[in-house]
């Protein structure tokens, strides 16, 4: 194993940027600070995402291929909907964002990786 960090850890971190990237849009930050806040989550995200899915090779979890996808199309999303706000006016960027896919990867992070974690627990690993 590498010595990324815990996914818990990584998890809790993932939802702390979430939370500081909707309160940036809530307060009408530049563009910029929330720029700088996409691309942020988006690294956390695509590094956590490598890590979890080597975590579940390590552990033999069954269902590999259906989580991977999840994982793939969650980052297509975000980058597909970050280039579009390039294109909106500030109003239309305050609803697109309020349908922004990462609301959805907080919903992973309860229900799909909770089904992860158990299962590496339960593989005797630890995380
Ligand atoms: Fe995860
Ligand atoms: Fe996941």
């Amino acid at each position: 194993m590498s010595d990324a960090q815990p996914i818990g850890r990584q998890h809790r971190e993932l939802v702390s940027m979430l939370e500081r990237l909707n309160d940036a849009v809530k307060n009408r930050e530049s563009r910029e600070e929330i720029y700088r806040i996409i691309d942020a989550v988006i690294a956390s995200t695509r590094l956590h995402f490598a890590t979890e899915e080597q975590l579940m090779i390590q552990c033999g979890y069954p269902e590999i291929e259906s989580h991977r996808n999840m994982h793939a199309q969650m980052v297509d999303d975000a980058l597909h909907l970050k280039g579009k706000l390039d294109y909106v006016g500030d109003e239309m960027f305050t609803e697109w964002f309020n349908h922004w896919p990462f609301s959805r990867v907080l919903a992973h992070i309860q229900y799909a990786d909770r089904q992860v974690e158990d299962y590496i627990i339960r593989a005797g690993m630890r995380q």
